[in-house]
């Protein structure tokens, strides 16, 4: 049986639907309208263990939805959700033991004391023993290099601090499953990179399990072989990360720099120009074509150097998302 599986879910939000102006309120005081809105619809997928999946959609596509649903924290609209052989929203004292839910945008330590007296409660809510709550306390913060940090008040912690101590928070108990949800949001490069590493380093040493979402598409390309794309509640792609940019990215970029200068008119000949500033060139070539087009390069341009490569991943998921993709409907 899969670690997680998430059959035919869907989430449904019922919001309250005001109309405009000042009649509209009053109106709205006499018959309330309400709205549905589908936030998951109709989702399937499974997950096995000690995989480090990537979850990637535009803003309200249904991510922390779905995270939330996961670890119990909302309530299904329609089919089943089952982590580690539990139903989540029944948040039994055994499942919480084994899971944790991570959120950049929120905090879970308290923000008036320091981060330390935040781990002695969740050890004692978790009945972690002295000894392991010490080993793990002391693993953490060197990991994650706070251990300077852990008697100051929260509220006094950078963001990137205070990030690296809500993760120890989360971890304290040595989760078996885990949710980030945008963990690196708002950090500067640096400690992305830190975080990054330490969740990579989790994920190998405890076999744990993972479920990230990122809205830099750098964590989830250093991370993540899997990745579940979604939009509008719905699944568009589930599958590896080089897959998604095969089907979703037809072209890739053959960049050269030319010796001979050879005009426009004969270049859009080979391929679509992306950009051309003498002597450097970088055209658009379908995949099957690569060869091709590089060989016409070489004869007509004296080529002096020459690369090729899949776009920026970056790129891909924008134009997949600004509907420019024609697979998206
Ligand atoms: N508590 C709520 N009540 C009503 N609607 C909600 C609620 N929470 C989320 N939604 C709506 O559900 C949809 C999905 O929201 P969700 O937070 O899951 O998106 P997301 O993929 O996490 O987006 P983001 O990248 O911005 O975090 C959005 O349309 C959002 O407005
Ligand atoms: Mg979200």
């Amino acid at each position: 049986m899969s670690l997680i599986s998430v059959n035919h879910f869907s989430k449904y939000y019922t919001v309250y639907k005001k109309e405009p102006g000042f009649m509209g309120s009053v109106k709205s005081l006499l018959v309330r309208k309400y709205e549905e809105v589908k936030a998951v619809d109709d989702i399937s997928f499974s997950v096995e263990s000690g995989e480090l999946i990537g979850f990637i959609g535009p803003n309200g596509a249904g991510k922390t939805t779905t995270l939330k649903s996961l670890t119990g924290l909302l309530y299904p609209t329609k089919g089943e959700v089952s982590v580690l052989g539990y139903t989540p929203f029944e948040r039994k004292h055994a499942f919480l033991k084994e899971i944790s839910l991570v959120m950049g945008q929120k905090n879970q330590l308290l923000w008036d004391l320091p981060a330390i007296d935040s781990f002695i409660l969740n050890k004692e809510m978790y009945g972690i023993a002295d000894k392991t709550f010490k080993s793990q306390l002391n693993e953490l913060t060197e990991l994650l290099d706070v251990k300077a940090f852990l008697e100051i008040p929260i509220r006094k912690l950078s963001l990137g601090q205070r990030m690296k101590m809500e993760l120890i928070g989360a971890l304290i108990h040595n989760p078996k499953v885990l949710f980030l949800d945008e963990p690196t949001i708002g950090l500067d490069v640096v400690v992305q990179k830190n975080l990054r590493e330490f969740i990579a380093e989790y994920n190998k040493k405890y076999e744990a399990t993972i479920l990230l979402t990122s809205h830099y598409m750098k964590d989830v390309e250093a991370l993540c072989k899997r990745v579940i794309m979604i939009n509008h509640g719905k699944i568009l792609f589930d599958g590896e990360l080089s897959k998604l940019i095969e089907q979703y990215a037809p072209t890739k970029e053959v960049s050269a720099v030319l010796g001979n200068k050879i005009s426009e008119k004969d270049i859009v000949k080979i391929g679509e120009v992306k950009r051309y500033l003498a002597p450097q060139i970088t055209l658009r070539i379908p995949r099957a074509h690569i060869g091709d087009a590089v060989k016409k390069l070489i004869e007509i341009g004296n080529v002096e150097d020459l690369s090729v490569q899949d776009p920026d991943i970056e790129d891909v998921i924008r134009d997949i998302f600004s509907a420019k993709n024609p697979q998206e409907s």
